[in-house]
């Protein structure tokens, strides 16, 4: 069958929307179509190449973008159990099936089939079954949100209940669960913390959200762009700077010149000196949670090591806010019901024509997500 999709041809090429050839549901396959999509920056840093080796080039490209997303089941392939058609979806860009050591402990988002999220092929199987212009796809994360339909193994996606808005359910798909799990989870706020969160786009607004819930007493948002900081007010920053450099005087003073007990790095590329200025706010017996991603290959990171054992810091990994997809979508999903998540107020809405602008909006900072909207207005 057929589907529009936004396709990248080459490292820093524009997305092009062109109809793409899409192979039917094989066994333990579901055929979505997909009604919203967010841009996430990790889309954005293979397009752009930064995470993108010389050997890998020829494997990421022609992509099919989007890992963000919610849609409604159209047919189920052979086996399918989870689901049926008609029903609404999540997209689910870690497998978690279930069974590895890492899911049986509660760890789905380090599940071992994300093993394959960076190669071409179906997640089981490795059939291609995404074609433009007669070339296979790589599809972004095994999910291919940026299209009006792909086909995607059902352990891809997350049941969603049907009342709710796809556009903003979509985000906590990646970006809303990343940014609160980094913040609650992984950097594990409490009640009176002070918690620094670098780089306010999607998952840095709902880092900062995530810590006004678990309590915060202080929550500073650091991003260059002077929109991003005013619209993380809205999410419950209590102050903002332009820079580590320029937050470091106040974070000194909120805290008795302690440091901040949680720094959350969600920028949309992180660097060895960003963590190095990161440690040294981060207070005695804080944590420094490393979230967003860096340009590929090795970094030397600068850091006074003395300083981080005495001060019993913390530096930490994260990958999808450390939350199993299972149980933190209906979580997140059921407070945002409650009022007490925000994610109507992070969706700009674009057409899935409309992708370059609304990545330019994105980058730009005029907006928090935006959103490719491929069957709603
Ligand atoms: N670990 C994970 O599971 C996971 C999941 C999703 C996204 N990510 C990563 O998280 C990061 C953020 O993603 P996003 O979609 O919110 O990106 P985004 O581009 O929407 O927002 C990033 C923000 O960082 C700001 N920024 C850039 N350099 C900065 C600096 N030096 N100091 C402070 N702020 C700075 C930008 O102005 C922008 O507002 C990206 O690196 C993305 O790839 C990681
Ligand atoms: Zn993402
Ligand atoms: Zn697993």
């Amino acid at each position: 069958m057929k589907s529009l999709a936004a396709i990248c041809w080459g490292i820093n090429e524009p997305w092009s929307i062109e109809e793409i050839d899409v192979d039917p549901p094989g066994p333990g396959e579901v055929l979505v179509e997909w009604a919203a999509a967010g841009l996430c920056h990790s889309d954005e840093g293979i397009r752009t190449g930064e995470r993108v080796t010389k050997e890998e080039e020829a494997t990421r490209f022609p992509m099919l973008g989007g890992h963000e997303g919610a849609g409604v089941v159209s047919e189920v392939g052979p086996g399918v159990t989870a689901f049926s058609p008609g029903d609404h979806v999540l997209a689910n860009f870690v497998p978690a099936c279930g069974r590895c050591r890492y899911c049986a402990t509660g760890r789905g988002y380090i599940c071992d089939d994300n093993k394959g999220f960076a190669q071409r092929g179906q997640l089981v199987g490795g059939l291609i079954k995404h074609r433009a212009r007669g070339q296979d796809l790589f599809v972004m994360a095994k999910l291919g949100t940026f299209a009006e339909r792909t086909v995607v193994s059902q352990a891809s996606l997350l049941p969603l209940d049907a009342d709710l808005p796809l556009a903003s359910a979509c985000l906590v798909s990646c970006g809303v669960a990343t940014g609160w799990g980094s913040a609650v989870e992984r950097g594990g706020t409490r009640p009176g913390d002070v918690v620094v969160v670098v780089g306010t786009g999607g998952v840095g607004y709902s880092a900062v959200q995530g810590a006004r819930n678990a309590g915060a007493k202080h929550i500073m948002a650091i991003d260059p762009i002077e929109q991003r900081r005013e619209m993380a007010h809205k999410a419950g920053a209590t102050s903002a700077a332009a820079s580590i450099a320029d937050g470091r005087a106040e974070v000194a003073h909120l805290t008795n010149g302690q440091g901040a007990d949680v720094v959350v790095l969600t920028p949309s590329v992180v660097t060895g000196q960003l963590i190095h200025d990161a440690l040294e706010i981060t207070g005695k017996g804080g944590t420094c949670v490393v979230t967003g991603m860096a340009e590929h290959g090795v970094q030397p990171v600068p850091m006074d090591i003395g300083m981080f054992a005495l001060y019993n810091k913390q530096l930490l990994g994260c990958l999808f806010g450390s939350m199993d997809p299972r149980a933190s979508a209906p979580r997140l999903l059921g407070l945002y019901r409650q009022g007490l998540l925000d994610l109507d107020g992070m969706v700009t809405k674009y057409r899935l024509s409309d992708i370059n602008e609304a990545l330019s909006d994105s980058n730009e900072g005029r907006n928090i997500r935006g959103v490719l909207t491929m069957t709603e207005g």
